[in-house]
This record gives C-alpha cells, sequence and structure tokens, in this order.
C-alpha cells in the first residue's frame, strides 16, 4: 500500500516536484517517443488546443491503434505476463512490465490510464490523463471514439469539455498553441467534485490510515482482531463473489455484499430518538378498528426516501445543513403470545409494516392502521416498534457507541 500511496501523491504533483524515482511513471510513459506537439495536457480541466497531424491518414490510424489498445487494455490484470518496455493500462490502472509481469500503479485522482494517438508521427504512447483529454485527443483523428475504456466513465462536464477541445481542434487548426512539456495531472486538491466522484482511484484524502490497524497491538483478551484494509475495502465484496451476489440496490432475500461506506455521521447532539405518543405504552385498544400510529421523532429530516427497489443501501448516510440525518421511519406491529411473553419474535413476521414518507407535523409523524376489509388489528397483545432510517433505507448510524436507544417499542392490547 505505502508504495502505491506513495505512487499516488507522485502522480498528484507537479513533475519538477517528484523525486527522479517516481519519473518513470509521472512522465508520458510513450512506446514510442512521443513529439513535443503531443505534449500538451489538460490542467484544471482546460484543454490547451493542440497541432493536428501533418498527415490526417497517419493522424486517423493512430487513433484507430490508440482506441484497438485501449480496448485490449480492459482485459489486463496486475500479474499477467508482458514483453520487457512494454507499457499498458489495467482497468484505469498504469501498468509496466517489471520481470515479465505487469505491476500496476494508479493514476493520479482525476486521472485514467489510456493510449493516446501521437500527433505529428506515427504511433501511440501509454500514460494518465483526463477522460476529457483522452476523448478529445481520439476525437480529434477522427476516428470512432465508441469504444473508449468503459470504465473511464468522464464526468459531465468533462464531456462537455472534450467535446469543445475537439471542435476547437477542428476549426482551428492553425492557431494551436505552441507545444510545452507536459504538465503533470491536476493535483486532487484541484479536482472537481464530479471527476472524484467518477474515478475509479481512492483518493489519497480519504484512506483512512487507521484501517491499517487490527486493534491487538497489543492483544487485548477476549477482543478479537479486526479485519484490515489498506484501501478502505473498496473490493471487499469481491471476495464474496460469485456465491454471495453484489446487493446492487436490491433488496436480496438470499442475503448480499454491499458496497456503498456508511457516510455522514452527525453529531453526539443529534442523535435520533423516538417516542410512541399512540397507542401509548401498555394501552388498551378497540380491536377492529381503525387507529392512527403517533410518534415524536428526533433528529430525523424526515420524510426523506430513495426508491427501495432500485436505491436500498445504494448510497452513503446523509446529512442536512444542521447536521441531521436526512430520513424516514418505519413502523412495524407484531403479534406476541401475551404482553409478558419471554419468547423472541420472528422478524419475518409481522400483522402491520409501513415506512413513513411524509414530514413531520409538529414534531410527530402518523400512519393510519387498517384497511376497508381489515380495520385496525385484531383482538391480542402487541408491540409497536419504530425503525428510523436514512434515506436509502439503512439503519440510522450514530457517533458514539454508548447512547440511548434510536428507537422506541411499545407494548399493548387489542379487545
Ligand atoms: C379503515 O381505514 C380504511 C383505510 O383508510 C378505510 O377504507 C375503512 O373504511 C376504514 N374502516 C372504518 C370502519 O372506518
Amino acid at each position: 500500500m505505502h508504495s502505491s500511496a506513495l505512487l499516488t501523491l507522485a502522480l498528484a504533483m507537479s513533475t519538477a516536484a517528484i523525486p527522479t524515482g517516481m519519473r518513470r511513471v509521472s512522465r508520458r510513459a510513450a512506446v514510442t517517443p512521443m513529439p513535443a506537439e503531443a505534449a500538451v495536457s489538460a490542467v484544471d480541466g482546460v484543454i490547451v488546443p493542440y497541432r493536428r497531424a501533418a498527415s490526417s491518414d497517419v493522424a486517423l490510424k493512430n487513433g484507430q491503434d490508440a482506441i484497438a489498445l485501449n480496448k485490449q487494455f480492459a482485459s489486463i490484470k496486475a500479474g499477467d505476463a508482458c514483453t520487457a518496455g512494454q507499457d499498458a493500462c489495467a482497468g484505469t490502472q498504469f501498468a509496466q512490465c517489471v520481470g515479465g509481469k505487469y505491476v500496476v500503479q494508479p493514476c493520479a485522482a482525476t486521472t485514467v490510464c489510456a493510449a493516446l494517438p501521437l500527433v505529428n508521427s506515427a504511433g501511440t504512447s501509454v500514460t494518465c490523463t483526463t477522460p476529457a483529454d483522452r476523448d478529445a485527443r481520439l476525437a480529434a483523428t477522427g476516428a470512432s471514439t465508441t469504444v473508449a475504456p468503459a470504465k473511464a466513465a468522464p464526468a459531465k462536464a468533462a464531456k462537455t469539455t472534450a467535446a469543445k477541445a475537439a471542435k476547437t481542434a477542428k476549426a482551428s487548426p492553425a492557431k494551436a498553441s505552441p507545444a510545452k512539456a507536459s504538465p503533470a495531472p491536476p493535483a486532487a486538491a484541484a479536482a472537481g467534485d464530479d471527476d472524484l466522484q467518477n474515478s475509479f482511484t481512492l483518493d489519497q484524502s480519504v484512506v483512512q490510515k487507521g484501517y491499517l490497524d487490527d486493534g491487538q497491538q497489543p492483544p487485548v483478551a477476549g477482543q478479537f482482531a479486526s479485519l484490515t484494509s489498506p484501501n478502505n475495502f473498496i473490493n471487499f465484496c469481491a471476495k464474496t463473489l460469485p456465491g454471495t451476489p453484489l446487493t446492487n440496490g436490491l433488496q436480496i432475500a438470499g442475503g448480499s455484499c454491499n458496497g456503498a461506506p456508511i457516510g455522514l455521521i452527525p453529531s453526539f447532539e443529534k442523535m435520533p430518538s423516538s417516542k410512541f405518543v399512540n397507542p401509548k405504552n401498555l394501552a388498551t385498544i378497540p380491536a377492529n378498528t381503525n387507529f392512527t400510529i403517533q410518534m415524536v421523532l428526533n433528529n430525523i429530516d424526515a420524510g426523506h426516501f430513495t426508491n427501495a427497489q432500485k436505491n436500498y443501501y445504494a448510497a452513503p448516510q446523509q446529512l442536512n445543513a444542521d447536521g441531521v440525518i436526512i430520513g424516514h421511519t418505519h413502523v412495524v406491529i407484531e403479534s406476541l403470545p401475551a404482553l409478558d411473553t419471554i419468547t423472541s419474535t420472528d422478524p419475518r413476521k409481522f400483522v402491520f409494516f409501513k415506512g413513513i414518507n411524509t414530514g413531520l407535523e409538529n414534531g410527530q409523524v402518523s400512519t393510519p392502521v387498517g384497511s376497508a376489509s381489515k380495520p385496525g388489528v385484531p383482538a391480542g397483545f402487541y408491540r409497536l416498534c419504530s425503525q428510523n432510517a436514512a434515506m436509502n433505507h439503512q439503519p440510522v448510524i450514530v457517533p458514539i457507541a454508548q447512547h440511548g436507544n434510536l428507537d422506541d417499542c411499545v407494548y399493548f392490547t387489542a379487545k
């Protein structure tokens, strides 16, 4: 991890600041020497126009070759056999041939690895660049760009820039600016949020180094070593495939593996809680008669929910401007053999369940219970509980371990 983190950092820094040992990776690694004219890159999303190739036939061929290479690179993995001196991409990462095997290094944030057409001579180069720069260079050759590497999804803004750049290149080839040495890719700090949120590379700013400690240095009797990870567990679910599928936004009854991070955690002062107002704890209500559940709900910006069939657990917990969890609540009524039963319930069975999708009114949420054919609940004993949730239906997460309950339960009788 250490060396790849250093490399990522190096790639994010200016060329001048990169230690000599890092140069091999950070500079444009050309398969055939790249003419200076080609070495103009995108800085902070601004594409500098570049000179067109002397022969459009050569340019087209270079573009087609680069596209074909990018296609081949899609299937290259770390450890694959290679020929000395051969550079390639493994997905969005830069791959160098070391001792007959590809060794991969991440490109800096906002950049991806790509084969690019040379501009003033026949050939291609392999380098880290922004998706916008890659697309613009390919488009400028006239070659079809429909086979650009699928993984490098450019941000919306990048696409626009690419289109603009391609236009500029076509419309005013004579106005091309003089060649300059390629600047390093934009530093992570300068990157737009869109770029970071579309990158396949873990950004240095979010690496959680505490995840390297398993908690047992020194060992504590009875305490287990934590799983550790140098990369925030970004590929954790790869371990469970194909037997356990990715959750992928679905409610998979057989179990799955979910990749979305926990996300934003509120402060101690903003931990949610709830209390039923109706029915009250130990109340007796009329059987087979409609009633309304009412519940005080604190510290949830209620009424916010995503599509439960497509976005289940599919995004991190979020907070509003006041630092309160954006979400909603659910209420569930389960049947009990007696109010003082000591038999555990079966969460697969319940008599009433409702996601409350409306916001707070006077600090409370409410929902009616009963249908035309079944008003209220039949005579019996019940437990009513809240299930406070974030927007993507995950249970609310709070900042500290020792806290009061974040939900309420009441017991009532219908007769
Ligand atoms: C109970 O509520 C349902 C749903 O709103 C309604 O259709 C039904 O008429 C109500 N029953 C009675 C007896 O009020």
